[in-house]
């Protein structure tokens, strides 16, 4: 069966990874029909928005898309176009999970935790005044429509994925009204899944456990705020952002990226660790339904890691190229 995908290279890196998880999707044998689209500042050049219509449109229409990163500039011009994903397809929910992978160094082993954060509200909503001048006001938004969706997205994850747990992640003991809401609105779903155990944790303490103790953990739900922080911190515990997936998702289709930047100071210099974004294709394989392939991708990274420094890119602390990564990992899938 062929696949049609709504492609957004990016800019810096990201033609370059998203270049090489293309080829890497094709030798696992996926068939993908591409709709390629510029977003940002090249597609400002170009036709005078960073997010033309035509790239939601395919988006909408094939409900799946591979992103790269954009460069968005600090200060002045255009907003961010990852914002502005989220808001316009309401994709709602953030999914990080976070895996140890071999040869990865960092402070610990066998990390598997999956990170789930509430895209669309909280303090992102963008609401900020000036009361007076000196004085600013700014708005944190908490609906029981929204902490009640990702609540169930985070309990069905749980369910089809065979996890045992989920916590949520708030600071209700201050903010009483708002993240109280979300903890109940948590609290109410949990009750729906009595397989899957229930619990919290304040933001703080949960910050000190997870650099403590991350084992501990199977499942976190964070609001928008936390989630952001936090799924960075959780990031951090397998090696950063260069090596861990990320999707946005929601009813109308769902956005699969690489949670790095566009990393202009090693862009166009076949340097770049595509893994990032493959594993956030390997999402996307199980998203669209082909289970198999995004298996043998995981496994292939896996084989491939373990191979001498040759393969692995710099930030990894080899001595390869985006395009040796490639071809072994091209290689493993193929006789895998
Ligand atoms: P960055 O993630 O681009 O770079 C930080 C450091 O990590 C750099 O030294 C870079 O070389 C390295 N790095 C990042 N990805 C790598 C990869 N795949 N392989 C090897 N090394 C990698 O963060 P920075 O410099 O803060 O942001 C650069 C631009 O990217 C900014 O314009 C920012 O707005 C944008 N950005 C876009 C994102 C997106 O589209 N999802 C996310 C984060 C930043």
């Amino acid at each position: 069966m062929s696949h049609r995908i709504t492609l957004l290279p990016g800019d810096g890196i990201g033609p370059e990874v998203t270049g090489a998880v293309v080829s890497i999707i094709e030798c696992s044998g996926v068939d993908v029909e591409w709709e390629k689209f510029f977003v940002g500042a090249e597609a400002i050049s170009r036709y005078g928005d960073p997010l033309p219509q035509d790239v939601l449109d395919s988006i909408l229409r094939n409900k799946v898309a591979l992103k790269g990163p954009v460069t968005t500039p600090i200060g002045t011009g255009f907003a961010s176009i990852n914002v502005r994903l989220r808001k316009t397809l309401d994709l709602y929910a953030n999914l990080r999970p976070v895996r140890s992978l071999p040869n990865v160094k960092t402070r610990y082993e066998d990390i598997d935790l999956i990170v789930i954060r509430e895209n669309t509200e909280d303090l992102y909503s963008g609401l900020e005044h000036e009361v007076v001048p000196g004085v600013v006001e700014s708005i944190k938004i908490i609906t029981e429509k929204a902490s009640t969706r990702i609540a169930r997205f985070a309990f069905d994850y749980a369910r089809q994925h065979r996890r045992k747990r989920v916590t949520a992640v708030h600071k209700a003991n201050i903010m009483k009204l708002s993240d109280g809401l979300f903890l109940q609105c948590f609290r109410n779903i949990a009750a729906q899944y009595p397989e899957i155990t229930a619990d919290d944790r304040i933001v703080d303490n949960l910050c000190m456990q997870l650099v403590m103790n991350p084992n501990q953990f199977d499942m976190l739900l964070l609001e928008n705020l936390y989630g952001d922080i936090v799924s960075d911190l959780a990031a951090g515990l397998v090696g950063g952002l260069g090596v861990v997936a990320g999707a946005n998702i929601g009813l109308n289709g769902a956005v699969f990226e690489a949670v790095h930047g566009s990393a202009p100071d090693i862009a166009g210099q076949n340097r770049a660790n595509p893994l990032a974004l493959l594993q956030s294709a390997v999402l996307m394989l199980h998203h669209i339904g082909e289970p198999e392939a995004a298996g043998r991708i995981y496994d292939g990274i896996v084989t491939v890691l373990e191979q001498g420094p040759e393969v692995r890119t710099r930030d990894l602390g080899g001595t390869g190229t985006t395009s040796t990564f490639t071809a072994a990992l091209c290689k493993a899938i193929q006789r895998g």
